[in-house]
């Protein structure tokens, strides 16, 4: 499968009261054709500020994007101006959210709102053909009765039904990328498997590939093929979705994986992870993970490691899995993904339970 979208070393600053702040840091990552990939991570570690720097979204007047590239389909985005961009957002990239509503034009039917959208494709459209389309798209994404939702205002349809709409949006554009962020945090969990479901058609049969950002452990392993984990700004753990679930091996993607409830744990056996996210303001070097971590050395508070590659697509980046350390810090080259041996430590939690 060959990439859509190549990110590489990106770097995406806040201008705060509190001087520059990095809320992405040399971040690198591919999603290939048809592939859906999870974000996954503690609030604040800069999932959207990743998808929102892909999507040219950034707020102009206090961020930017520092460095890096982000190659999709074959064009150079961060030099994109805006008319590019908003073709591009219109067409090839889409972008849900976990409010639909935030979205939609409360005041327009949903047929006006999916009929400007086709129209910014082909204004010689008749409104009987675009009506045919509409209807098309809508059972397409399983909306019922879609005679008549398509009279309705957003206000008067279901959660669920928004953020159906707002894929038939995506269908409609033929869109290559949907970045879907919390897209189900607000739903109900079978209307949340519905739209999983969904997704998941979308990448199999459109060819759609999805970025799919999301607390929520469970929904990464009902539909995603790739899971990256982010903690304050960096990736710390790249691998397909088996080897993620099977085989985790960073520290905290293996807590994360152990703050996941099972039925008939009682309340001492619930686990969470000591300590909280750090800002990206009090950043001081090191690993950001290292004051949380029950096996972080002197040397992670010193200096961050690089990713490596610890089996065939698995890469993580922790000084656990490191054998070079001294080889790296002359070669000062951070997120070139080397590779390493296969043999990574005991988990540090494992022991715990
Ligand atoms: N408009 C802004 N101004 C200043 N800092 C910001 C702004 N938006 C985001 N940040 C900072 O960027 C970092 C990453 O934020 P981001 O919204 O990407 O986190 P997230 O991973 O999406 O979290 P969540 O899961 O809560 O949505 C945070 O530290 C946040 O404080
Ligand atoms: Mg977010």
């Amino acid at each position: 499968m060959e990439n859509l979208l190549n990110v590489e070393h990106l770097t995406t600053v806040f201008r705060t009261y509190d001087g520059e702040v990095t809320a992405v840091n040399d971040v690198s990552f591919h999603v290939k054709k048809g592939e859906i990939l999870g974000l996954v991570g503690e609030s604040g570690c800069g999932k959207s500020v990743t998808s929102l720097s892909i999507m040219g979204l950034l707020p102009r007047k206090n961020s930017k994007i520092k460095s890096g590239s982000i190659v999709f389909d074959g064009k150079e985005l961060t030099t994109l101006h805006r008319k590019g961009y908003d073709e591009l957002r219109g067409n090839s990239l889409a972008m849900i959210f976990q409010e639909p509503m935030t979205s939609l034009n409360p005041v327009f039917t949903i047929e006006n709102q999916l009929r400007e959208v086709i129209r910014n494709h082909d204004r010689s459209i008749s409104k009987q053909e675009c009506r045919k389309r509409i209807l098309e798209v809508l059972n397409k994404v399983g909306i019922p009765g879609a005679e008549n939702v398509m009279k309705q205002y957003p206000h008067q349809l279901s959660g669920g039904m928004r953020q159906r709409i707002m894929i038939s949006m995506a269908l409609i554009n033929h869109s290559k990328l949907l970045i879907a962020d919390e897209p189900t945090t607000a739903l109900d969990v079978t209307i949340q498997a519905q739209i999983l479901q969904l997704l998941k058609m979308l990448a199999k049969e459109e060819e759609m590939s999805i970025i799919l950002i999301t607390h929520d452990l469970s929904v990464v392993a009902e539909v995603c093929d790739r899971v990256q984990v982010m903690y304050c700004g960096r990736f710390v753990e790249a691998a397909s979705r088996e080897e993620f679930f099977h085989n985790p091996q960073h520290p905290y993607s293996k807590g994360l994986l152990k703050c996941i409830p099972e039925i008939g744990m009682s309340d001492s056996e619930l686990y969470h992870i000591p300590g909280n996210v750090m800002h990206p303001a009090d950043d001081k070097g090191g690993c950001s993970f290292a004051p949380r971590c029950s096996q972080a050395s002197e040397h992670c508070f010193g200096e961050v490691a690089p990713m490596r590659e610890i089996s065939p697509g698995h890469f993580v980046r922790c000084w656990l899995y490191d054998d070079e350390k001294e080889t790296k810090t002359s070669e000062g080259k951070e997120e070139t993904y080397v590779s390493a041996g296969n043999e990574g430590p005991e988990s540090p939690l494992s022991d715990e339970k």
